[in-house]
């Protein structure tokens, strides 16, 4: 990953996303993804439990409280946004930008992001997740997961809720992305424009859908 220090704002963003994946965050997951040492991930665990942002709610499964949540809300704008100013104003890749967004993102000030916003629009980030708004609140959106469409229906593409590289490679060599309209033929074989396409199982859970 590149990254020299991770921060407790890294952590929180983390546990969000695994929790938005599988329901939880569990240690090895969470110190996998930050490419960490899974004793630092102990040790923060520990440390976010103490100020009231994580909770255990099985044994080493966690998820953020509302208090962490919020926090992980006011980071993830900043996230988010970065994302937004990468691809719209430099046009990187979009299935690089999530860990682009990493060098960047915090040093976000209010003012490169006011403009951003102001520049590009910045309701939802390239990958369709809501950008919080700046009290830490987020809009609700009303989408499933891929693992509840039915054999035979059509749907599109809502937003991919987990931004981890080998989902997003998977998805971007495949063209689809937020907006694309899709064909489930069954959980793992879904059907575009292009063709029938068989998905690794690690991302349905990962992937939000609207009906069409
Ligand atoms: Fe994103």
């Amino acid at each position: 990953m590149g990254k020299t220090s991770i921060t407790e704002e890294d952590y929180l963003k983390s546990i969000h996303e695994l929790t938005e994946y599988e329901g939880y965050a569990t240690l090895s997951d969470i110190s996998r993804l930050l490419g960490t040492l899974r004793q630092s991930a102990y040790d923060e665990i520990n440390i976010l439990l103490q100020k009231n942002l994580v909770t255990r709610i099985e044994r080493g499964k966690y998820v953020l409280t509302e208090i962490g949540q919020k926090q992980a809300n006011l980071f993830l704008r900043k996230h988010r946004i970065a994302e937004i100013l990468l691809y719209k104003g430099l046009s990187l890749e979009w299935k690089k930008l999530d860990e682009q967004a990493m060098g960047i993102e915090h040093g976000m000030t209010e003012e490169i992001m006011e403009r951003v916003c102001e520049k590009y629009g910045c309701e939802r980030c390239p990958h369709g997740n809501p950008v919080p708004r700046g009290d830490g609140t987020v809009m609700e959106i009303d989408d499933f997961s891929m693992s509840q469409a039915s054999p035979g229906k059509t749907y599109m593409i809502s937003r991919i809720v987990y931004e981890e590289s080998f989902i997003l490679n998977f998805l971007s060599d495949n063209r689809i992305f937020p907006g694309t309209s899709i064909k489930c033929i069954s959980l793992n074989k879904w059907s575009l424009d292009r063709g029938e396409v068989e998905f690794p199982p690690q991302v349905n859970p990962a992937v939000r859908l609207i009906n069409v």
